[in-house]
Parts: structure tokens; C-alpha cells; sequence
């Protein structure tokens, strides 16, 4: 895996770790650690703490798993963090201090044309976070009209759902 793909400085570097006030022996959750930014912040700012670095993409957890090599306060986890309470109880962690979450897609995941999510790019639509599962290209060409136009709907409050699933189908 290319670090230099998750070498940008995320949104609000300093302001939401920040907004963590993190304390040095704390233990905290970064939900979305993507390229590990805002985690390597919170890390720096820890003395006896500890850091549970969760994300759900395999490229993801490459680079975290190589940035905080040899860091035996930091654990990183592949996983959805819907899971955060099964992860924090595999960890014996019963209570953290501060939960950080970066919601949306990454630099990488945009900038990477084989994972589908480019707007710039011509490449197969894929849109999977994790790497499993069924692509955006399965969905777009299984899916009725309907349940299309649900879906576009419901995750985007889109008003022109329906005129946009009937030129899918
Ligand atoms: C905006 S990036 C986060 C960047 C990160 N803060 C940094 O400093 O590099 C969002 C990350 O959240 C991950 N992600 C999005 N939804 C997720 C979910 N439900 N569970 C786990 N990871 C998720 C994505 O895979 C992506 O790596």
C-alpha cells in the first residue's frame, strides 16, 4: 500500500482532536481512522493512554497497522464501527474518555479509480468500503425501479429520486 495516498492533513486536524481535550491517560476511539491523521494527533498527546484505531477498509488498516507498528498503546481494528460495542468488549474496556468520528469517504478512497468512488474518474462502479460484499455496479443493475428510488431517497433526501432510478433501470 502507497502511504502517500493517505498523506493529507484531515478536515479540522487540530480542532477535533482538540474538542477531544485528551487526556494523557485516557482511553479513546478514533471510529474512522482512515490514513491514522487525527489518530497520530491523539497518540501524541497520550502518555499511559491508550488508542483503539477502528476502520472498515483493508487499505486502511494496511497503513494504520504499518504507522503505529512498535506503538503498544495504539490497537487497530478492521471493522464496521456499528461494532463498537463487541470491539470495546473484546479489549476489556468497559468506559472511554472521548470517541472521535470523521464520517465519509477518504482522499484514497476517492483518489483510487478501482474503488468506484471517483467522480473524476472512468472506472467500474464499486462504492465498498470494506472491499466485501455486493459493489454499487451489482446494486445499480439488480435493484428494481423501486427500490432504487428508495434507496436514493432515503441516503440522499434527493426529490428527483424517481426520474434518476427510472434512467437506472
Ligand atoms: C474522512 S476518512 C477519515 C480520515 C481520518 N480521520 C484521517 O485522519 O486520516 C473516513 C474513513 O472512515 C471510514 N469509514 C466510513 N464509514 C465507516 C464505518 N461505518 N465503519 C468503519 N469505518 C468507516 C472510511 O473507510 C474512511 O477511511
Amino acid at each position: 500500500m502507497d502511504t502517500k495516498f493517505f498523506s493529507h492533513i484531515p478536515v479540522f486536524y487540530n480542532e477535533a482532536v482538540d474538542a477531544l481535550n485528551v487526556r494523557e491517560d485516557g482511553i479513546y476511539v478514533d471510529c474512522t481512522a482512515g490514513g491514522g491523521g487525527h489518530s497520530s494527533l491523539i497518540c501524541e498527546r497520550l502518555k499511559s493512554g491508550r488508542l483503539v484505531a477502528i476502520d472498515q477498509d483493508p487499505d486502511a488498516i494496511t497503513v494504520l497497522t504499518q504507522r503505529f507498528a512498535g506503538r503498544d498503546n495504539v490497537t487497530v481494528v478492521k471493522s464496521n464501527f456499528e461494532n463498537l460495542g463487541d470491539i470495546l468488549d473484546s479489549l476489556s474496556i468497559d468506559k472511554v474518555s472521548g470517541i472521535l468520528a470523521d464520517l465519509g469517504v477518504s482522499s484514497h478512497q476517492l483518489d483510487t479509480a478501482q474503488r468506484g468512488f471517483s467522480f473524476h474518474n472512468d472506472a467500474p462502479l464499486d462504492m465498498r468500503m470494506s472491499q466485501d460484499g455486493i459493489s454499487a455496479a451489482d446494486v445499480v443493475n439488480s435493484y428494481d425501479e423501486k427500490t432504487l428510488q428508495d434507496i436514493i431517497y432515503r441516503y440522499s433526501e434527493e426529490k428527483f429520486a424517481p426520474l434518476i432510478a427510472a434512467k437506472i433501470v
